[in-house]
């Protein structure tokens, strides 16, 4: 297979969202830690629905999904999953239409993104508290049902981590260091959550492509560092069967993975993550929510604090602005 021309296929996508995003100094913050410079990058203003960064990952997979003639995208989640309810959004906005499959029980009262959801009148299926593998099987029948009744259904897996999904964040490196050019900003570490692990790998593999603009940091809130490490590698083989340029990279030799402040894991606060949602609302009137940028947040200055890191540091807040009202 031929190698491809990275910067051609960055632009092979839908437009879904409105960008670049801002970038600009968390000065309060700053003047807290009396440090300079901490920037934001506010992803959770991506212009689609609530925001955040699943809206850079549906842009290159709904591309996809169009190619292939889907007329209709399955996705799958928990009941707040932000994935399901930019999907949602994006299917609205495309033409498409969107079956959205849960784990767990229909509410008793819509809250957070399943009132969202509604809103949006998309089709929303609650299977019961079941495992990942049962869901799955359930999204696959479904598939097979649309199927059988003519449609061209797309299956979004993995939470969109995924080769093609992973290239949202390899844009968005283009995209800081574009910023930083135009604005005359140096940024030397950036931090961002690691769940599934397909921010960090855009990011990771973008800053490769780039020549190492950044020192990349990714504060895992859902898996140790093992686990992380593993799906990064993974999603790693998927973009460079996309792309085909060599990537001979040992991913923990070009990326930071740290899993000290991540708790139990996915959706289980701690204290730290719990407080500083409410601290960083009061001190730069921002909203975090408490699964993913809350416990990034902590990491990032404690590290400060802490002195692990040097120079210019960007903070990029993947959003989730939906969930956050079921939070608390
Ligand atoms: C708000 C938010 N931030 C970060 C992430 C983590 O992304 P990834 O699974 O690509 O690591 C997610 C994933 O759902 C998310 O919803």
């Amino acid at each position: 297979m031929e190698k491809i021309n990275l910067e051609d296929k960055l632009k092979d996508k839908v437009q879904l969202g409105v960008l670049p995003t801002p970038l600009y100094r968390l000065v309060n913050i700053e003047k807290s830690l009396n440090y300079e410079s901490i920037y934001i990058k506010r992803d959770d203003m991506t212009g689609l629905g609530p925001g955040g960064n699943k809206t850079r990952s549906l842009e290159y997979l709904l591309a996809e999904a169009i190619k292939e003639n889907a007329d209709s995208i399955i996705v799958s989640g928990p009941l707040q999953s932000n994935l399901c309810t930019l999907t949602a959004c994006a299917c609205n906005k495309l033409g498409l239409s969107c079956v959205l499959v849960h784990n767990g029980e229909e509410p008793e009262r819509y809250e957070g993104n399943v009132l969202l959801n509604h809103i949006l009148g998309v089709e929303m299926h609650f299977i019961g508290n079941v495992g990942e593998a049962e869901r799955s099987s359930y999204v696959d029948k479904l598939y097979r049902e649309l199927k059988e009744r003519g449609s061209t259904p797309y299956i979004i897996k993995n939470g969109a981590s995924t080769g093609y999904g992973a290239f949202g964040y390899i844009n968005a490196v283009y995209e800081i260091v574009e910023q930083c050019k135009s604005n005359n900003i140096k940024i030397d570490e950036i931090f961002a959550p690691g769940g599934n692990g397909g921010v960090a790998t855009g990011l990771i593999y973008g800053n490769a492509m780039l020549g190492f603009p950044f020192k990349i940091n990714i504060i895992s809130v859902e898996y140790d560092k093992k686990k992380l490490l593993n799906n990064i590698e993974k999603i790693m083989e998927e973009i460079n069967e996309i792309t085909n340029i060599p990537f001979n990279y040992k991913i923990e030799d070009i990326c930071n993975i740290i899993d000290d402040y991540r708790g139990e894991g996915w959706g289980q606060n701690t204290i730290e993550s719990e407080k500083m949602v409410f601290d960083f609302a009061k001190t730069e009137g921002i909203f975090i929510e408490n699964i993913y940028n809350s416990k990034v947040i902590v990491g990032m200055i404690d590290m400060i604090k802490k002195k692990k890191i040097e120079g210019n540091v960007c903070y990029i807040h993947t959003g989730g602005f939906g969930s956050l009202f079921s939070q608390f």
